[in-house]
């Protein structure tokens, strides 16, 4: 039987032994992956050995017979099916395909494994259902399928398993809902479900059956309705996280009978009501809990507080009185968190004396009293946040000696008293904010000792006296606010040291003298508001090489002499030189009307402004004017020129269409698909087309199977030689061969609930086609825009909100390489069949690599007309944050139902038109006016957001991940409930400053 096996392997090692059978049945696994890093390259016959045992990743039994028993295959970095055939090697207990490609679906025939004990393809690329025979594995105990992408139900024979110990589900795109069956499994000690679309349901009562469970995570799975009683029988429990759900009603008090539990995760719900006062005591391995985001009130049971816990969570609910003091003895403690919620009285005295306390944040409450002087007793306090309170007394004198501080804001209080020396000094503190106190004395100089500090912000408090020139020791200040204080005196002349300061704000104190010389070393400035103090002396010319500086107010003061005309150099968003003394011409470029208010209130002024001095003439100018038409012309022949080469290369190719050889289509595919190129190709009938955009015609293909797909056919990508020179042009996008291949390779692995799926690739050397999923209701765009935006209520526009930007967040902070979109805009977020929305259209999108040179050819134009964020116009580059700005006026069409430019506005956007509008008539008339106004408070919220994201000046705008979080919290405070099923963020933190400006 196996002599003509053997003959193939002669034939190739002419003096090696047979390989056993089952050697010969591991070859056909190795054949059937592709191997990139050999890992399979000592799986060959080796000389006087006919067994694999030896090989990688294999393990035989010790016992006589030498049954192969384990085959470990894990981050080999293999790519192919999963390889059936393993199961032919009887003795099989352990398969570990974790974290390589393992592709196409898992089939039903993986039962035939009958010694199957431990299966774990986590972290591959498997598609399809679960097989539900997995269940008819006698033996198998341990079963993870984590990240995949498998879809369907999780089958209901799965409470069949006669031994599984362990079940890992987590992160695929199961739905349905969790099998009530699954509580039949006794044996079962982890259940780990999380992160699945699963359709709304309840947890079933019947897992409270499971008594021998351990591990149980139905976090993101999409719960509705009351923890059950039940699960309070789950008493060998340790581990219960049903966070990021919309639970509601109460914590059952049953549910103090988890008596082994350390860790209970129950934040981001819609949980309501007092928590059980007694009974916690029972839970004597509590350690860990996290109730955050929730709906709570009532106070906070001071038997809960007794036990030892690690760390507690209870942030933004509605918790009120005073916090237990008893929570002070716990020796555990490292991590509280209270904040957004309204706790009042005073913090438990002795807090920290006994507790390794690390993190403490009880922001946003009613606090009041004196700052516990024990909090840092232990010596490792790293952040302390307590905004928005009500504390009073001064800055304990043990704060100075806290040397392991990183981050501190005790802004918005009511401390006073001078700051101890010590405390100025903290060697690792990053950020340390009093702003809003009445804190008094001077800024010590001991803070040369401060290393560490990048954020400094003093501001509106009764600090007086000089600035110290230690200062300008911080090499590593990016932000110092001292506005509305009483110093005085002038700037000491080290400021000129800090190279990484980007914000300078001073205003409204009582400095004098004049601008330090060498101002011009502060390259990395942003932003300066000296306004409102005695300044004099000219203004330096040098002031015109601060090359990023965008903000500059310099009013209220008594500069003297000429402006700058270095001035004309920058790209300000805010100028303010009124009310000093200058006198002389204003350079050209701000010579304008819409400048007038930069100037006005210096009597010496004379410029060419109507209203500001009046008679003066405008030959100087006729240089500039015609300067400017110049390039106008030059850009309408350029753009003219464009669209004709444009025309010339569509009908080429619509003219070659006819031609096509369809054996030249090479296929490139990334999911598994049920249908062929040529399929596609026969279908691009004009008639099909649903779409146009800059990057190409979107054709919806209906497949034979009765499934649509659209088809993205991109423009150009011509052959060398024939209009080559033109490759590149200015129009629109040119498709580069060069590297097309792998980017949409990236494309095309990525896989997230809010992006359109890019089923695969097909191209020929004349045109590119893209096959995504087929998405029914169209563009976000075009049915805000049209007659039928009526279908869009603000819950749905709100859930629209929430999905683009999970999407976005996903390619921005959760793919390596981060991916940036370049072309975020209404009309590339297209809405599913329950107005579920998808990011769409990497058309533009460009994976930004770590090393980047920064400018690389830019041949495509980088986003759309009214979507472009400032900062372009000058850098022409574009990062994350310009994607933000670009959301942002999503958002802003959302809420106000409007277009991004619009002859309506003038010249204005939409920016600028929310932005005015809001100032000079008010919500009402921003507000999209379909919107129901019983939405009004979120809308504001959600507004807020938007307008957070177009912030002018970059650093301002908030991440993408911010950005979710914060509507994910408007949502989570309102009734109409849509929570985020996505991974697992970090806790965030509400502790800075934009936030509370803006959104709380
Ligand atoms: C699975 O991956 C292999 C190797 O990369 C590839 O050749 C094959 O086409 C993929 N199969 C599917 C169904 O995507």
């Amino acid at each position: 039987m196996s002599r003509c096996l053997c003959c193939v392997f002669l034939l190739l090692v002419p003096f090696a032994v047979c390989l056993n059978q089952e050697g010969r049945y591991l070859q056909r696994v190795k054949l059937g992956f592709d191997d990139p890093d050999g890992f399979f390259s000592d799986w060959d016959v080796a000389a006087n050995n006919d067994s694999p045992c030896q090989w990688t990743g294999v393990t035989c039994s010790e016992s006589g017979n030498g049954f192969v028993i384990a085959v470990d295959l894990s981050n080999a970095n293999v790519a192919g099916p999963f390889p059936s055939v393993l199961c032919r090697l009887t003795g099989l207990k352990f398969i570990s395909l974790y974290n390589n490609s393992i592709n196409g679906t898992l089939s039903g025939d993986i039962s035939a494994c009958r010694s199957l004990a431990h299966l774990n393809l986590a972290q591959n690329l498997l598609t399809g259902t679960i097989p539900h025979s997995l269940s008819e594995l006698p033996e198998l105990k341990f079963l993870d399928l984590t990240g995949n992408n498998f879809s369907g139900n999780i089958p209901a024979s799965f409470g069949l398993f006669p031994k599984l110990e362990e079940l890992s589900l987590v992160d695929n795109l199961i739905d349905g809902k969790i099998p009530a069956e699954l509580g039949n499994i006794s044996t079962l000690k982890q259940l780990n479900l999380s992160y699945n679309p699963f359709s709304p349901g309840q947890i079933p009562p019947e897992i409270g059956n499971l008594t021998n469970l351990e591990v149980l995570w139905l976090t993101g799975c999409n719960l509705i309705g009351p923890i059950p009683d039940s699960l309070g029988r789950l008493s060998k429990l340790v581990d219960l996280d049903l966070a990021i759900n919309q639970l509601t009603g109460r914590v059952p008090s049953s549910l103090t009978g988890l008596s082994n539990v350390v860790q209970i995760e129950l934040y981001n719900n819609s949980l309501t009501g007092e928590l059980p006062a007694v009974g916690w005591s029972k839970m004597t391995s509590l350690r860990l809990l996290d109730i955050s985001m929730n709906l709570f009130t009532g106070s906070v049971p001071d038997e809960l507080c007794s036990l030892q816990l690690e760390s507690l969570h209870l942030y933004e609910n509605e918790f009120g009185g005073k916090f237990p003091e008893i929570i002070s003895n716990s020796s555990n403690l490292n991590d509280l968190k209270l904040f957004g919620n309204r706790f009042s009285g005073s913090l438990p005295k002795d807090l920290g004396k006994n507790s390794p306390l690390t993190w403490v944040d009880v922001s946003n409450n009613l606090f009041s009293g004196e700052i516990p002087a024990t909090l840092c007793e232990n010596g490792v306090l790293e952040e302390l946040l307590m905004i928005h309170n009500s504390f009073s007394g001064e800055i304990p004198a043990s704060f100075g000696k806290c040397r392991s501080l990183k981050r501190v804001r005790l802004g918005f209080n009511k401390i006073s008293g001078d700051v101890p020396a010590g405390f100025w000094a903290l060697p690792e503190v990053s950020l340390l904010e009093l702003a809003e106190n009445s804190f008094t004395g001077v800024i010590g100089k001991t803070i040369a000792g401060a290393g560490n500090l990048s954020t400094l912000n003093i501001a509106n408090n009764k600090f007086s006296g000089e600035l110290p020139d230690e200062i300008g020791f911080l090499d590593n200040l990016i932000e110092f606010s001292g506005s509305n204080n009483r110093f005085s005196g002038s700037l000491p002349a080290t400021i000129v040291n800090l190279e990484q300061l980007t914000k300078l704000d001073l205003h409204n104190n009582g400095f004098s003298g004049g601008l330090p010389a060498g101002i011009d070393s502060l390259k990395k400035l942003n932003e300066l508001n000296l306004a409102t103090n005695q300044f004099s002396g000219d203004i330096p010319d040098k002031i015109g090489q601060l090359s990023v500086l965008n903000y500059l107010d310099l009013s209220g003061n008594r500069f003297s002499g000429k402006i700058p005309v270095g001035l004309q150099n920058l790209r300000l968003n805010q100028l303010n030189l009124s009310s000093n003394s200058l006198s002389g011409d204003i350079p050209p470029v701000y010579a304008k009307k819409i400048y007038i208010n930069s100037f006005l209130g210096n009597p010496g002024l004379c410029g060419d402004i109507e209203g500001l001095c009046d008679g003066k003439n405008v030959t100087r100018n006729m240089g500039y004017i015609w300067l400017l038409r110049s390039i106008f012309v030059l850009a309408g022949v350029v753009f003219i020129f464009g669209v004709g080469w444009f025309y010339f290369r569509y009908k080429n190719f619509e003219n070659s269409k006819q031609t096509i050889d369809k054996s030249k289509w090479t296929l490139m595919s990334f999911h598994k698909l049920s249908f062929s190129e040529y399929e596609i190709l026969g279908a691009l009938d004009e008639d099909n087309v649903i779409g146009s955009g800059s990057s190409g015609k979107v054709y919806k293909v209906v497949l034979s199977n009765g499934d649509a797909v659209a088809v993205k056919k991109l423009w150009g990508g011509s052959k060398k030689g024939e209009d080559g020179d033109l490759e590149n042009g200015s129009v629109s996008v040119s498709v580069r061969d060069n590297g097309f291949e792998a980017e949409v390779e990236t494309l095309g692995k990525i896989r997230h609930k809010n992006i359109v799926r890019l089923w695969c690739c097909c191209s020929t050397k004349i045109c590119k086609l893209l096959v995504y999923e087929y998405m029914p209701n169209g563009s976000l765009g075009d049915l805000l825009h049209s007659s039928k935006s009526g279908l869009l209520d603000w819950p749905t526009r709100y859930k629209i909100t929430v999905d683009a930007a999970e999407g976005l967040a996903y390619l921005h902070h959760d793919c390596v390489p981060a991916i940036v979109h370049r072309d975020v805009k209404s009309n590339n977020i297209l809405l599913d069949g329950d107005f579920g929305a998808r990011v769409a259209d990497f058309g533009l999108a460009k994976v930004v690599d770590g090393n980047d040179k920064g400018g690389k050819s830019m041949s495509v134009i980088a986003g759309s007309c009214g979507y472009i964020a400032p900062e372009y116009a000058y850098t022409l580059r574009v990062n994350e944050k310009s994607d933000i700005y670009s959301f942002g006026v999503v958002i802003l069409e959302l809420v106000t139902g409007k277009l991004p430019v619009d002859p309506e506005f003038g010249e204005k956007d939409l920016v600028k038109w929310v932005c005015t509008t809001l100032d000079q008539k008010g919500l009402d008339v921003v507000l999209d006016p379909k919107l129901d106004s019983c939405f009004k408070e979120e809308i504001c919220k959600v507004l807020n957001v938007g307008l957070l994201c177009t912030s002018p000046l970059p650093i301002n705008r908030p991440s993408m991940r911010r950005v979710v979080k914060m509507l994910q919290e408007i949502g989570s405070v309102n009734p109409m409930k849509f929570g985020s099923k996505d991974g697992k963020l970090t806790p965030y933190y509400y502790d800075d400053a934009s936030d509370h400006g803006s959104v709380a």
